[in-house]
This record gives C-alpha cells, sequence and structure tokens, in this order.
C-alpha cells in the first residue's frame, strides 16, 4: 500500500518534470498576423488608438512605440513580445493597405 502511494507520487513527480521542461523549451514564435491580431487590435482597431494599418507607417517607428510606449500607449517587454515577432508586425502594419486579416 504505502509503496503504491510512493510510486503514484514519484510518477507525479516525472510529470511535473516533464511540464515544466516544454514550459522552458520557450512558446514558437508568432506571426506579425497573430501579434497584431492578439495585441495591437484590441486598442488599435476600437478606436482607443489610432488606425495604424494602410499609413505606411516606417516599421523602425512601429518598433520604437511599442517598446518605449507613447504617451497613452503601453510600451511591451521582450518576454511579451520577442524581437522576431516585433520585427514581423512591425513589417506586417508598414505595408499593409488598410486592413490586417
Ligand atoms: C492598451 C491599448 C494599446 C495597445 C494594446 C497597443 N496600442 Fe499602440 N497606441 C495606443 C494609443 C492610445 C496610442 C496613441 C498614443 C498617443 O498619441 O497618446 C497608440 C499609438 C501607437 C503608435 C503611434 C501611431 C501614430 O499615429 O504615430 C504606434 C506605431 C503603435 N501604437 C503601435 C502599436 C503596436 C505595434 C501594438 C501591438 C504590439 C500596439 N500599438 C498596441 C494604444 C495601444
Amino acid at each position: 500500500m504505502c509503496r503504491w502511494v510512493f510510486g503514484k507520487i514519484s510518477i507525479a513527480f516525472v510529470l511535473i518534470g516533464l511540464l515544466l521542461q516544454t514550459a522552458q523549451a520557450g512558446d514558437p514564435e508568432r506571426s506579425g498576423e497573430r501579434v497584431y491580431q492578439a495585441v495591437c487590435q484590441y486598442c488599435h482597431e476600437t478606436g482607443i488608438g489610432p488606425k495604424l494599418t494602410g499609413r505606411q507607417l516606417p516599421s523602425a517607428y512601429i518598433q520604437h512605440v511599442a517598446r518605449n510606449g507613447l504617451r497613452a500607449m503601453p510600451a511591451f517587454r521582450i518576454t511579451e513580445i520577442s524581437h522576431q515577432e516585433l520585427a514581423s508586425v512591425a513589417k506586417l502594419i508598414e505595408t499593409s493597405n488598410g486592413g490586417v486579416e
């Protein structure tokens, strides 16, 4: 009985260990579309922030604002949006002709 309980507990620890390992492996990079839809759209398609798409805003400016914030616009840290993800979303906005689908 005691051995049986101990066995279950060690299996639980192994499973927790595996879960932690997968979490550490890091999430895969999100595409520019995913980041835009998950983060930027919430304010920038609802009138809280100005419309960004179709304005040919330079990618460098978009990345600067997203990293540093601008008045009411919050700054996003690298743990929230990676460099690669920010570069993708900035390029997407810069080259968009009015909307991101
Ligand atoms: C919580 C709401 C919110 C979110 C989320 C948000 N923004 Fe903003 N953003 C704003 C507001 C508000 C402004 C206007 C700031 C001002 O001028 O006071 C702004 C301004 C900007 C500007 C400057 C626009 C201009 O006309 O010069 C850029 C570029 C920008 N945001 C990019 C982004 C990007 C890229 C994302 C997603 C990674 C994002 N924002 C997410 C609220 C948000």
